[in-house]
């Protein structure tokens, strides 16, 4: 990983250290002052109440600023790595062994992706040929403690492991392969192949598999909604933090693509997010979708996903909470975090 300086670094540690303060601190505050006990408790009494509150107008203004120093301004991850622009590119136009890396000359990502910056990436993660190692850069402070939880894959796989031991593995919305590596560790017997979108992202994925010498894994550019795959060539599709970048039709587009990718007792098993009912938890993640540009965090938790499951022809449809750290489920934890869920479903075994 490129070093980028002190200055970078002490800025960057700087700005973690707030969203700590923000999430250990305000966010319980924000709690106290615009959750009140009530039986008119709504997501609208909640909003209304928030508006009387400076520490939800202080809150909300970290929410959305402390990410966007993050990405831009003078130390921020892009212009940062901008002085090392041809020597990162070397690196990711590497020449690669056959068949780890296939991408489509002629790919267009979809719109409703690149129309955005999401997570105000500049540009987004299809936007530059730097856009997979700036994101790779940034996913190591994305929510306080993030940065040295260097085990929430692993976590998600250990709740794949108690399901299935899967063969053939298809990681769609792999980025740069942070979520497809730890498949090659946790099940070494399969092959792992990983889709995206993102040119910058899979030859970065690429790019490290081989520099690390990964085995039994492979990427290609494809979209989630229609692959180049044949049908039943995957025992497993899964993915992690894809859904919430996607509307709620192209969802359902893959999940049905998932039906035909898996073979007879299959499963599709995803990681992402979905506030539970209660009113300031949706408050909460609504409006960190609103601010932080991701537009289809809503559409997702409004959506009826086990029924999109359902109707694709999968069952055993299961939605349940994930702890994303230890303890992160525990009563005690009052500071903020994204709602974690896990999303399974069986293809029928005839
Ligand atoms: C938040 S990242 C998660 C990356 C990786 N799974 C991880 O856990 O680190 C979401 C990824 O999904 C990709 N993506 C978005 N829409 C997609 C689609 N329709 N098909 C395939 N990939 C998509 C993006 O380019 C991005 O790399």
């Amino acid at each position: 990983m490129k070093h980028l300086g002190r200055r970078f670094d002490a800025y960057q540690s700087f700005l973690l250290g707030c969203k700590t303060y923000w999430s250990g601190t305000l966010y319980p505050q924000v709690r106290q002052e615009c959750d009140h006990d009530s039986n008119e408790r709504s997501l609208e009494s909640i909003d209304e109440a928030s508006r009387e509150s400076v520490t939800f107008r202080y809150y909300a203004y970290l929410e959305r600023h402390l990410q966007r120093m993050k990405y831009s301004g003078r130390y921020g991850i892009v212009p940062m790595h901008e002085p090392f622009r041809s020597e990162l590119e070397k690196r990711l136009n590497q020449p690669l062994p056959d068949g780890l890396l296939t991408l489509e000359p002629n790919f267009v990502p979809p719109a409703y992706f690149t129309e955005i910056d999401i997570h105000q990436h500049p540009g987004g993660t299809c936007g530059d040929t730097l856009a997979g190692v700036v994101y790779e850069r940034g996913s190591r402070s994305m929510w306080p403690g993030g940065s040295k939880d260097r085990g929430l894959h692993p976590r998600f796989n250990a709740v794949v492991k108690s399901n299935c031991e899967p063969n053939r593995i298809l990681d769609m919305g792999c980025g740069f392969g942070k979520s497809t590596q730890p498949f090659t560790f946790d099940f070494p017997a399969a092959a792992v192949t990983g889709i995206d979108v993102s040119e910058p992202c899979l030859r970065l994925a690429a790019a490290t598999a081989f520099e690390d010498q990964t085995r039994n894994i492979q990427f290609q550019q494809s979209c989630a909604e229609e692959t180049p795959f044949s049908r039943e060539s995957f025992d497993l599709t899964t993915s992690t933090m894809l859904l919430h970048e996607m509307p709620p039709k192209a969802i359902r587009a893959m999940i049905q693509e998932s039906f035909r990718l898996l073979e007879p007792g299959g499963y599709t098993i995803h990681l992402d997010y979905s506030a539970d009912e209660d009113p300031f938890n949706r408050f909460v993640h609504y409006g960190h979708s609103y601010r932080n540009n991701e537009p289809y965090m809503r559409p997702l938790n409004e959506m009826d996903l086990s029924g999109a499951f359902c109707n694709a022809g999968f069952e055993d449809i299961v939605i349940e909470p994930f702890e994303e750290a230890p303890n992160a489920l525990s009563a005690e934890n009052n500071a903020w975090r994204f709602p974690w869920v896990v999303v399974k479903a069986r293809k029928p075994v005839n």
